[in-house]
């Protein structure tokens, strides 16, 4: 399957109506967009993913090892398709080690580094979700590191896939997908503006002008 994308929110409305569009191949959430949708975060995690098949990353709130792992059993009961989002950290990565020899999937969030993302595939992430837009607010390219990250995992056949997030514009998305970023997770308003060109709306209005001037009608 070529590039997935995965809308960043936990507005279920918003979910669904790209859902609609054929524009959903999975959803993500983290403590900051569960706030803001002001729901209850075991609730609306359980439907989304009735609304969507796909991977549905839920993240952990704990910080040490122990209180990850208890949470990540709740979180991964929910549904099938939960996956669970654990920190880049020494008790992040641990759990992710037995998360995997279990069979839960899971997403090894805030990354900014490539070696953080070497340790998180040798700890059998699915996904590792380096964060372009935080890096770029700091001036540092945060493309370079989908750039280097895909080289590493090449190199030696790494499975984990690079999950592309923080993503802020439409040229982050083109960006990841030229850099070779197996998966977006995108904000939906930025999903929609994919599909928006100045010239398409100019060009629209024009052919709807010129048809209206022929008196035809299709059907
Ligand atoms: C999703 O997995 C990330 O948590 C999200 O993309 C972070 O985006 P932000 O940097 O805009 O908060």
């Amino acid at each position: 399957m070529g590039m997935k994308f995965f809308v960043d929110t936990a507005v279920t409305s918003d979910i669904a109506e790209l859902y609609d569009y054929g524009l959903v191949d999975g959803v993500t959430t983290n403590p900051t967009l569960v706030a803001k949708s002001g729901r209850d975060f075991k609730g609306v995690i359980g439907e989304i993913c009735q609304i969507v098949e796909g991977p549905v990353s839920a993240e952990v709130a704990a910080l040490d090892h122990d209180g990850m792992l208890a949470e990540a059993q709740v979180l991964a009961a929910i549904a099938d398709n939960v996956v669970i989002k654990l920190p880049l950290t020494l008790d992040g990565l641990k759990t992710c080690r037995i998360l995997r020899a279990r069979g839960v999937k899971t997403n090894v969030t805030l990354c900014f580094s490539a070696n953080q993302a070497l340790l998180a595939a040798k700890a059998g992430a699915s996904y590792i979700s380096p964060f372009l837009g935080r890096l770029d607010d700091l001036k540092i390219d945060g493309m370079a590191l989908i750039r280097d990250i895909r080289t590493i995992y090449d190199n030696y056949g790494f499975e984990t896939e690079v999950l592309a997030a923080s993503i802020r514009s439409p040229n982050h998305v083109k960006e990841a997908a030229l850099a070779g970023a197996d998966v977006a997770t995108i904000p939906p308003g930025v999903i929609k503006s994919l599909a928006k060109h100045v010239l398409t709306d100019k060009g629209l209005a024009q052919f709807a002008k010129d048809w209206a001037d022929t008196g035809q009608s299709i059907l």
